[in-house]
């Protein structure tokens, strides 16, 4: 549906408004205002062929601060935008000189262990959706049609994340995401079968953003806030406003974290 075009043209514009850069952080659900005092921004507005979010929490803003893009507010599949639409922004911050991105997201706990406010390292993702966002024609200047996935969330920046959880006296947990479309939350079933599979956080979000930055060769880091235990994981349901709340809860730790590891990769 997008031609390279479109993606350039997204570039330019971002690229015009305060030069290029190397890392690109996403801010997820309860996390758009951690860094909205660090520079210049630009409403996804005024970005040709952005799409508008319309979750709440999302705020729909560029910053671009001295180390990084940071995206506040990201496309979800449930808003109705096509996989393609979800991560057309990954394509055009390749155009604009990214080649690491962290994304970040609020998350179910589907492992036992964790508990809501834990920070979490993704190690991995499922995504049986049935969906992906490169299904179409392949653009080669972007990257192969086919291409390994044994490393999706890079190793290196984990292994840095890790060190900045340590400045930052966090104690990080780390896991497989498992993705649903949502908007609903997921049934106990649903839960238990994703645990059964080898999840251990679930969410709406991520996974299609990752798969196209892995497709231009783009590095990833995937971080999660553990908002609350998944749906009937301890008996417990799921509200939208403990989410919000816990998200918010975790927004100092958030940025301690976010902010040390864009200074050091
Ligand atoms: N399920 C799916 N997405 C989520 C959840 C959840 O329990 N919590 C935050 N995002």
């Amino acid at each position: 549906m997008y031609t390279y075009e479109d993606y350039k043209a997204a570039a330019d514009v971002i690229i015009s408004s305060g030069g290029s850069r190397r890392t690109a952080l996403v801010l997820g659900s309860g996390m758009g205002s951690l860094f909205s005092d660090c520079g210049r921004k630009i409403s996804y507005s005024d970005i040709p062929n952005f799409p508008k979010p319309t979750a709440p929490m999302h705020r729909g803003e560029l910053i671009i601060s001295d180390k990084a893009y940071i995206m506040c507010g990201r496309f979800h599949r449930y808003e109705g935008y096509t996989p393609e639409q979800v991560s057309f922004y990954v394509r055009a911050l390749y155009l604009a000189g990214v080649r690491q991105i962290i994304l970040t997201n609020a998350a179910g706990a589907v492992n036992p262990a964790f508990v809501p406010g834990d920070i979490a390292l993704i190690t991995d993702h499922i995504n049986l959706s049935g969906e992906n966002p490169l299904i179409g024609m392949n653009e080669k200047r972007f990257g192969d049609r086919f291409f390994d996935m044994s490393e999706a969330y890079s190793r290196e920046l984990r292994k840095a994340a890790a060190a900045c959880a340590d400045e930052c006296g966090i104690e990080l947990k780390e896991g497989v995401y498992f993705y649903m479309s949502g908007p609903s939350y997921e049934t106990p079933a649903e839960i238990r079968a994703a645990a059964a599979l080898g999840g251990d956080l679930v969410g709406m979000s991520t996974v299609f953003e990752c798969i196209t930055a892995r497709h231009c060769g783009m590095k990833v880091l995937g971080v999660s806030c553990v908002t609350n235990m998944a749906c009937g994981v301890k008996g417990v349901s799921v509200s939208a406003e403990d989410v919000e709340k816990t998200a918010d809860a975790a927004g100092g730790r958030m940025r301690c974290l976010l902010g040390t590891i864009i200074e050091r990769i």
